[in-house]
């Protein structure tokens, strides 16, 4: 599998719990690709086999060990839900951003073309929506109301802030919208469809957004640093497609003129191979790289304030962990 994010547990049952779980998981998912058009299952089974972390599902399992049944069935079927949406969401963006490489094989659109990507994508969200639909009318309320707003994040991103308004905090309401908002649902199933209380459930929710816009800063902060061996990206993609991230957004504010050669290659056409190597390795020296590694590992101390509604024990210590290991993850 490309990537791996370890997991956050320092209790042996409770990692061995997580693990058979995820196993289920992984084999429910398996069999949730697969349609009865043989081309259909192909191209839907490619990405889900190349890999993947399995964070969300992770996180829907963690979130639900606070719940007095943390292996219920519905539980498992959501944590196949928010990976087959954010699955599809990956076919989608890998036709916006033109990028090639995932989860180190050649994207969807690469290897077919954009419309076998987009409507893989669409038969994904079904497939998600169709799954949905067993959990009950709340949880496809929750799952449209993500959708809208990981729809609303991407199409933000897409437009980019309007004149005279902060990149920044436009930026960050990109992010929480196409990231937060599936990571947030991640956790709020696992609370739900474990019967917690429902104040745990809104704090485990108000968690993972937190964690969510961190997991995606901290992934755009890889894109500059990592190679493509630990990301299964190719790296400087959001350099070269012009999407601005956090690195980028705060080394623009400098007016050191030391920086003029960077900030005339952010201002510039990057799809040109040299000026995109040029631009990847001032931005690797950049201040602005540790500047944005602190203000993550700051969101992930914010997104831990809100276990204090978690009893203490091994699960809150797990969730604690976890989001530290967002906020500084290599892969
Ligand atoms: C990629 O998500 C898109 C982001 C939100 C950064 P992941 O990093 O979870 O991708 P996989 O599932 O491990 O491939
Ligand atoms: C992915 O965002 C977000 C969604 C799929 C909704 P990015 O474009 O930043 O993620 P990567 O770098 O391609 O994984
Ligand atoms: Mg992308
Ligand atoms: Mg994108």
């Amino acid at each position: 599998m490309t990537g791996s994010l370890a997991l956050p547990v320092l209790d042996a049952d409770l990692e061995d719990r997580l693990r058979q779980r995820l196993d289920v998981v992984e084999k429910a998912l398996a069999g949730h690709v697969v349609s009865e058009a043989a081309f259909v299952t192909e191209a839907a089974s490619h990405l889900m086999e190349a890999g993947g972390k399995r964070f969300r599902p992770l996180l829907v399992l963690l979130a639900a060990e606070a719940g007095t049944a943390p292996a219920s069935d519905a539980v498992i079927t959501s944590a196949c839900v928010v990976e087959l949406t954010h699955l599809a969401s990956l076919y989608h963006d890998d036709v916006m951003d033109e990028a090639d490489l995932r989860r180190g094989a050649a994207s969807a659109n690469a290897r077919w073309d954009n419309h076998v990507a987009i409507l893989t994508g669409d038969f994904l969200f079904s497939k998600s929506s169709e799954l949905t639909a067993e959990l009950g009318a709340d949880a496809v309320r929750i799952q449209a109301r993500t959708f809208t707003r990981l729809v609303e994040g991407q199409i933000l991103e897409t437009l980019g802030p309007i004149d005279g308004t902060d990149p920044l905090e436009h930026h960050l309401r990109t992010v929480a919208g196409k990231t937060g908002s599936l990571i947030a649902t991640s956790a709020r199933y696992g609370a739900r469809f474990s019967g917690t209380p429902a104040e745990v459930e809104e704090a485990l929710a108000a968690y993972g957004e937190k964690v969510g816009v961190a997991f995606q800063l901290s992934d755009d902060i890889l894109d500059i640093a990592s190679d493509s061996e630990e990301s299964g990206k190719t790296p400087g993609t959001d350099l070269r497609e012009g999407v601005p991230t956090l690195t980028t957004l705060l080394a623009r504010r400098s007016t050191d003129p030391a920086d003029a050669r960077l900030l005339e290659l952010l201002a510039a056409d990057l799809t040109d191979p040299a000026l995109h190597a040029e631009a990847l390795g001032l931005l690797r020296a950049h201040p602005a790289l540790a500047e944005a590694r602190d203000y993550v590992v700051g969101l992930a101390t914010e997104a831990k304030t809100h276990l204090q509604a978690v009893p203490p024990g091994p699960v809150r210590d797990a969730l604690d962990t976890f989001a530290d290991l967002v906020a500084t993850r290599t892969a």
